[in-house]
């Protein structure tokens, strides 16, 4: 086809020449049904895709040529500096290595807390009985606590205080992540505090974390004073304004990404010198925007941008809201489990997004687990758990 037009145009170049020579003819009719001709064609061989002119002009499937068009090459903004390098290279070979496949995969539940977890008892009836498939880890940042069921007895790990959202608490988180990849059969790594309660029963929680590829990383854009607002120059050029994210930082981490996070400390000195409270007159807290800018940049399909922890900021106060017994009944309790969509506050202009929670390409609830709850609420608790955790994956 495309060779027959070509050739036409070939004849009608010549014509020109032809008749233009002849001077008995109106020249300028010849000229301009010529350059219509000329438009046709290569409208025709070059019509853009996606635009109307596709339709119009071309007889090939839109849609399909599309795809056949080499993707455009990206090329870098700006020269990466050698620590970027080298972080671009560890990273991308750690990406690119399909995960060691355990006989006997576990999910490791890290708990970040000042002492004694008050709600250590509903925590063992969710274990029960699934020994051999989870491990658990307490990071203790203030004193060393009680443990009264067997599932926490000896799991605390080395750790150091912890300052609200300060650096110390994702040094804290790392010493976590590092304990639990010191056992191979660890696939999965969730982080808890110690006001955290299971949602869901541990068959659902163990199904729904194993059986994808993504890690539960919570992460948004916030134009605002609590999100872009919080961004410090001076972490040019490794990280953009651009690239800035927030996010809670109650994660579920896939093995892969829990490597990466250790293996990473070129963004990590980034955050721990420049997002601090009281920085340039602002107060940047890094636990809320280290891990989500960080996967952002290096992995953006390979996280969910939501976490699966229920947190309710609906109150828009310095810290969310914490249930009391009085909120606690069965009805409440069932309605977090069936959430099926994701909710994040942000601070321009009170902005609130929100969307699907897919896993795997499909809707399903949002939150295996929630926070924060009294302590006071556990007798309440326990009697309810096995009433609303009665989903199944
Ligand atoms: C996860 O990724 C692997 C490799 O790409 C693929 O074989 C597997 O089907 C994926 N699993 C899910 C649940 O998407
Ligand atoms: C998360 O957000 C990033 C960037 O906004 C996007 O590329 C990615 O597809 C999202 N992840 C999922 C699982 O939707
Ligand atoms: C549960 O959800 C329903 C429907 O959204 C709502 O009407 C009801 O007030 C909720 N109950 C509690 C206890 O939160
Ligand atoms: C919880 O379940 C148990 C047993 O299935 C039942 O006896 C009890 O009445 C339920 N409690 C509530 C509040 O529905």
């Amino acid at each position: 086809m495309k060779a027959t037009h070509v050739w036409h145009l070939q004849l009608n170049v010549k014509d020109i020449v032809v008749m233009s020579g002849s001077r008995k003819r109106p020249v300028w009719i010849i000229l301009l049904v010529n350059f219509v001709i000329l438009f046709l064609i290569v409208a025709y061989v070059y019509s853009p895709t996606t635009s109307a002119a596709c339709f119009i002009f071309s007889s090939k499937d839109c849609t399909l040529t599309f795809h056949k068009q080499p993707p455009a090459l990206k090329v870098p903004a700006r020269e990466l500096t050698d620590g970027e390098t080298i972080s671009q290279v560890v990273i991308s070979e750690i990406l690119r290595t399909p995960p060691v496949e355990s006989n006997n995969p576990k999910i490791a539940f890290l708990f970040l807390t000042p002492g004694t977890l008050p709600f250590e008892a509903l925590w063992a009836k969710f274990f029960q009985g699934h020994e051999g498939r989870f491990s658990v880890y307490v990071h203790a940042s203030r004193e060393k606590p009680v443990h009264k069921t067997r599932y926490f007895k000896g799991r605390d790990i080395h750790s150091e205080s912890v300052a609200w959202g300060q650096i110390s608490m994702v040094d804290a988180e790392r010493r976590l992540l590092a304990q639990a990849l010191l056992d191979p059969d660890n696939q999965q790594f969730v982080l808890l505090s110690e006001s955290c309660i299971p949602l869901q029963n541990f068959d659902y929680v163990y199904n729904y974390l194993m059986l994808t590829n993504v890690s539960f990383i919570d992460c948004f854009v916030d134009l605002g004073p609590h999100g872009s607002g919080r961004y410090s120059e001076h972490m040019m050029p490794e990280v953009e304004k651009k690239d800035f994210r927030k996010g809670s930082q109650w994660f579920a981490l896939k093995r892969q990404h829990a490597i990466i996070t250790m293996a990473d400390s070129l963004y990590y000195t980034k955050f721990r010198y420049y997002c601090k409270p009281n920085m340039e007159g602002r107060n940047c807290y890094a636990d809320e925007h280290y891990l989500p800018t960080f996967f952002n940049m290096i992995d953006p399909g390979g996280i969910a941008n939501r976490s699966v922890t229920y947190v309710d900021w609906s109150e828009r106060r310095w810290h969310p809201k914490s249930f009391k017994p009085v909120d606690i009944t069965l009805e409440f309790l069932k309605n977090l489990t069936s959430i099926d969509d994701f909710i994040h506050f942000t601070s321009d202009s009170k902005r609130v997004l929100t969307g699907p929670c897919t896993w795997n390409g499909i809707k399903r609830p949002c939150y295996l687990f929630a926070r924060k709850f009294y302590p006071e609420t556990l007798e309440k608790l326990t009697l309810l758990f096995s009433n609303y955790t009665t989903l199944s994956v």
